[in-house]
């Protein structure tokens, strides 16, 4: 039986029965900072600093909670707010009871690393971004929050907004790659759908925007490394998302592990309070990464836990996470006047909101519901919601000879690789274990036999394992693509290899897959090769030899299912790259929006002192914004409303795309805009605009576009947001490299 707990009002009756302290008003209040200012008015000092703390329960897959008595005692102390790493209504509701034998009864709050989905997992942050299709992410934001919620969980710590140009970084697998334009409009996306129609329905949890901020930047692509850079980049790259995120109503955000050009992010008060509590007026609370307010020491900003705490509530981080430097600092801190009770007021108000918002106060088990539980993990709706989303984060980067679809009619087919048969790899990294994993994740043998017709014949070959030196299975695969009609091949990067501390110097193929794929198509026979991975990897042997590559990331529990989906044609591969692939690390960072620069290569032949290198070409491997289709997409030549304009006039782009191939497909319009002079240097190219749009074969449809000044929009060298009349180009193409460009001038 669940049961509709008035807890606010039980806390008011508690305290006048168990203490002398009376109750602020017999009636009930009517606003949520009016309740927020009643419970603060009765915690102690120690009470207010408990709900700033926040603990890790022991994360394993049979039994979720914290066993350990001492944070048992805590809580019912009151002396913790928030708890991670606890999932499922059993576990959560028996937290949440020690809670409610506290004082003052204060909920917890239960965050987790949802990030890709919790019990049906979708691609990762990173493919999804290269679906470019924004209802479809926000969909895989709404289910995960579904089941986060039905599972005992409030809080998600997603989404990761970061921007980065460096995919030796692992955590490029988790957001949504190198673009501000592109990804802001995913960051908003992905805040509606966990948040949904509003916090205090049993199906949204709160969303947080992290990492604040430039943590995608670190130097050398290294994890929690320093960052350095131009406010001018901070301000027009880096923050961007944060402000979308923003004004999508995300409750909350957390600060990051990294230095901003020498002050650590969990003590920067420009980034914390001047820019997001003050200039951008965010009213949600600000969490600290795992650890990071103690990491300030490491750092060589603080000596101590002590001036850590200080430092970290000065700057307006309000909750720390596992570092228990509030916990064991704050209370003397305050005492000795070194930090204002106002600033952890301010914490507290800010976090007792939110508690109020999820209506916890009301009724703090109303996410414990089995029954709830049991039918949101068992809605078929969602693994439905999966395939789609895998599909559509699919790339297809080489298709030679119309090696793909494979035609229903194949005889033999050899499935080779050690990615055929992987259950778990499927998921990526930030995914979860569940004991029926086995059979609920599709691996891509399954997905690709199932649609073979009955009497194909089908060699299966590991021929070699995902990353160490053994090629004594190399014999079996070429044995099996010899006797074969057409061989798909498997390979990429074990689940661990990309995510949080996984950066790597070198991004080729990892052991002797390259070696392996060079003795299979040595065999003469077609390759089509897939490439599982969490970031931009370097397979150039691969890219120039192989006739068909399908870049797949990693897809999820619907993976196999996905990859037969396109590989036989039922579905037409639409996604394009979020990153730009590089040629060779050594072009790192590498990213489409760079500067001209004063010697610009305009000629790859002739690179007589510009700014080049003598042993690589600095086009990429692969451009942002590429990716192929079965079909054929042909752009009619651009029409302009106008090609010189004034002040508050809007640009009209319309462009005719035409499918003129056999299969009916999805195309990604993309629109790039360039300020050819202007006070500060401006890109060659930024995004501006882009629209999905689906052309049955043989179909013409025209995309609109409309530009205004705002668009045009810069930080000037006084950091000012303006736009600079003069000449500008508009340029429209199916990739950030393969563009039509018109030029036009804007007036005052
Ligand atoms: C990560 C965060 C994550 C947190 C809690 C940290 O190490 O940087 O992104 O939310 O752990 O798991």
């Amino acid at each position: 039986m669940h049961m509709q707990i008035h807890h606010f009002r039980n806390l008011c009756l508690a305290i006048l029965a168990t203490t002398q302290v009376v109750c602020v008003s017999a009636q009930k209040p009517k606003t949520i900072a009016q309740k927020v200012d009643s419970v603060l008015r009765l915690m102690t000092l120690e009470e207010k600093i408990g709900q700033l703390n926040q603990y890790s329960g022991d994360w394993s897959h049979t039994g979720p909670i914290t066993k350990d008595g001492d944070k048992q005692a805590q809580i019912k102390r009151g002396q913790l707010g928030s708890m991670l790493n606890i999932v499922g209504v059993e576990h959560t509701r028996t937290l949440q009871e020690l809670a409610m034998q506290s004082r003052l009864k204060i909920p917890l709050l239960f965050g987790q690393d949802v990030i890709h989905g919790l019990k049906t997992t979708f691609p990762i942050p990173l493919a999804e971004a290269a679906s470019w299709d924004i209802p479809a992410i926000e969909r895989s934001a709404r289910i995960a929050a579904k089941e986060a919620a039905a599972s005992g969980i409030h809080w998600t710590f997603a989404p990761m907004v970061d921007i980065s140009r460096d995919p030796r970084w692992g955590r490029v697998m988790e957001g949504a790659g190198e673009d501000p334009f592109l990804g802001s409009v995913i960051a908003k996306a992905r805040v509606k759908g966990f948040q949904g129609n509003g916090l205090g329905r049993l199906d949204a949890v709160m969303a947080c925007a992290k990492h604040f901020a430039a943590y995608g930047a670190a130097v050398g692509g290294r994890d929690y490394n320093s960052v350095d850079m131009s406010e001018r980049m901070l301000h027009e790259v880096y923050l961007p998302p944060f402000k979308a995120a923003l004004d999508a109503g995300v409750a909350t955000f957390m600060n990051s592990f990294n230095d901003l050009n020498g002050v650590p992010a969990t003590g920067n008060r420009y980034l914390q309070r001047t820019l997001l509590k003050g200039q951008w007026k965010f009213n949600g609370f600000l969490v600290s990464d795992w650890g990071s307010v103690g990491e300030m020491i490491a750092h060589g900003f603080v000596q101590d836990n002590r001036e850590a705490a200080k430092a970290a509530i000065s700057a307006g981080s309000d909750m720390d996470m596992e570092s228990r430097s509030y916990l064991h600092n704050m209370a003397d801190l305050v005492k000795q006047q070194q930090v204002p009770i106002a600033l952890v007021d301010d914490a507290v108000r800010r976090i007792l909101t939110k508690k109020f918002e999820m209506g916890l106060f009301d009724d703090p088990f109303r996410f414990s519901n089995p029954q709830r539980e049991q039918a949101v993990w068992n809605d078929l709706a969602h693994k439905a919601a999966a395939l789609d989303m895998a599909r559509k984060s699919i790339v297809l980067l080489k298709n030679e000879q119309q090696v793909l679809p494979i035609q229903a009619s194949v005889k033999k087919i050899a499935l080779i690789g050690p990615f055929m048969k992987a259950v778990r790899d499927n998921l990526g990294f930030w995914s979860y274990e569940w004991p029926d994993d086995s059979s609920t994740i599709v691996t891509q043998y399954a997905g690709i036999v199932n649609r073979l017709p009955k009497d194909a014949i089908v060699h299966y070959a590991k021929g070699c394992n995902i990353n160490d030196a053994d090629s004594s299975g190399f014999a079996v695969a070429i044995a099996a693509a010899k006797d074969a009609d057409i061989v798909v091949m498997s390979m990429g990067e074990a689940r661990d290899m990309s995510g949080e501390a996984k950066s790597r110097s070198g991004i080729q193929l990892p052991g002797v897959q390259e070696a392996l794929i060079k003795a299979v198509h040595a065999t003469g026979k077609p390759v089509v090769l897939l490439i599982n991975a969490g970031r931009p990897l370097i397979f150039n042997w691969a890219a120039d030899n192989v006739p068909a590559i399908v870049y797949t990331w990693w897809l999820g529990s619907q993976a196999g299912n996905a990859i037969g989906d396109v590989l036989f044609g039922a579905y037409n591969p639409s996604g394009k790259l979020p990153m730009t692939f590089p040629r060779s690390e050594g072009q790192i960072p590498i990213y489409y929006s760079h500067y001209n620069t004063g010697r610009p290569a305009k000629d790859e032949n002739n690179l007589f002192y510009v700014s080049a290198y003598t042993d690589l070409p600095n086009s990429p491997k692969y451009p942002f914004g590429f990716g192929l289709s079965y079909t054929e997409f042909k752009y009619a030549p651009m029409q302009l409303s106008d090609t010189v304009l004034k002040g508050k006039e809007t640009l009209t782009v319309k462009v005719q795309i035409s499918n003129q191939g056999k299969y009916d497909g999805e195309e990604v319009v993309q629109l790039y805009l360039r300020d050819v002079t202007a006070s500060v240097v401006r890109p060659v190219k930024e995004l501006k605009g882009f629209q999905k749009i689906l052309l049955k074969a043989g179909e013409t449809k025209e995309v609109i576009f409309q530009i205004t000044t705002d668009d045009l929009r810069f930080y000037n060298e006084a950091l000012q947001h303006i736009w600079e009349p003069g000449e500008f180009h508009v340029m429209v193409g199916t990739s950030s490299a393969q563009v039509e460009t018109r030029k036009i001038i804007w007036q005052q």
